[in-house]
């Protein structure tokens, strides 16, 4: 490592350090408590008349938590941008005889699709029991800063702003399902959100985008806690598992740490849990998140920017 540091210039060295750590998913600072064995969840109730949609249930983490809680007898409402991988997901719970399942195509990286995804799902459905905002891009290596429809980071955009719209949008029938759940798949990796460049116009690089827009995650979820459950719903935030072996991760090419029966387990925790509201988990253990998330005022600031962001253009 010394070596290393001393043949680099110290602005590529710094780089190294944030992408090595970001391709460990928050490993760093997680694995100084590391869990040695793979813990298990209480089991899911029987989830019969209960609606639950889980963001980015066409593949990895959320297709597996999608499998488990249409066994559990609900009917999971499933996203994301492959038809196909949709379709064939809702054709293998069918078949299962246990719980339902139906495909909503949805792009994340466009505001107005996501608007018109909760559209849909407010006028499909009487209830919504549970919502879990997982889908997510962790596009590390790259150091081309990437854009949504509406010109923001990709990260920011996919992983943090789209669920904050979606989960607003959805918000009067998850309240009128009382009690009821939302969940948001972060992840351990998180870095400070810098305010002043939110879009990363200076020193991009794809780890920081990734993991801003996971603390980003942690910030909704503590930020929103309170007055949701005022109005009977509990929101929770967690790293699932350290590099499962998901699309994601090995699009990275780093050897996968966990299994994604294991992301699977953390979910089903948030789903089970009596932990307070707003609690982040490192899998099943309640944690402590990056500082910022517990700074009311960067909380206030972010939920102020995203207010801004996701309002339409005229
Ligand atoms: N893998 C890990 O070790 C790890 C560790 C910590 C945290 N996490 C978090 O866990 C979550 C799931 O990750 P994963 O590893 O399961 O990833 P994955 O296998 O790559 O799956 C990502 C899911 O998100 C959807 N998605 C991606 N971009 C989208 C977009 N623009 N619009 C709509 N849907 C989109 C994908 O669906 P389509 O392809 O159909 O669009 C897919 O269903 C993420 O939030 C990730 O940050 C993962």
């Amino acid at each position: 490592m010394r070596s290393l540091r001393r043949r680099l210039p110290k602005s590529v060295f710094a780089r190294c350090v944030a992408v090595a750590s970001a391709l460990l998913f928050g490993a760093l600072p997680l694995l100084a408590q590391p869990s040695t064995t793979f813990a298990k969840a209480p089991p899911l109730p029987d989830l019969s008349g209960k609606v639950v949609l889980i963001t980015g249930s066409t593949d990895g983490l959320g297709r597996d938590v999608a499998r488990r809680i249409a066994a559990a007898g609900a009917q999971v409402l499933i996203t994301g941008r492959s038809a196909p991988r949709g379709d064939s997901l809702v054709q293998e719970i069918t078949r299962s005889g246990k719980g339902s399942a139906r495909f909503y195509q949805a792009d994340l990286a466009s505001l107005a699709e996501v608007r018109r995804l909760a559209d849909a799902v407010l006028r499909d459905h009487k209830r919504l029991d549970i919502l879990i905002n997982n889908a997510g891009i962790g596009l590390v290596f790259d150091s081309t800063r990437k854009f949504s429809a509406e010109g923001y980071e990709l990260h920011f955009a996919v992983n943090y702003l789209a669920h904050y719209l979606l989960t607003k949008r959805l918000l009067p029938l998850i309240v009128a399902s009382a009690p009821s759940r939302i969940i948001n798949v972060s992840s351990g990796s998180q870095t400070p959100l810098d305010f002043d460049d939110l879009m990363m116009s200076k020193g991009y690089n794809g780890g920081r985008g990734y993991a801003q827009s996971k603390l980003a995650q942690v910030l909704m979820t503590i930020d929103m806690a309170p007055d949701l459950e005022r109005q009977g719903v509990r929101t929770y935030s967690l790293h699932p598992a350290t590099t499962m072996a998901t699309t994601m991760a090995r699009a990275l090419n780093v050897t996968p740490r966990s299994t994604i029966a294991e992301g699977v387990e953390s979910v089903v925790n948030a789903i089970t849990t009596n932990e307070p509201t707003g609690t982040f988990f490192n899998q099943l253990k309640p944690w402590k998140a990056n500082a910022q998330a517990y700074d009311a005022a960067a909380r206030e600031r972010l939920r102020t920017m995203s207010e801004q962001l996701i309002a339409p253009r005229q």
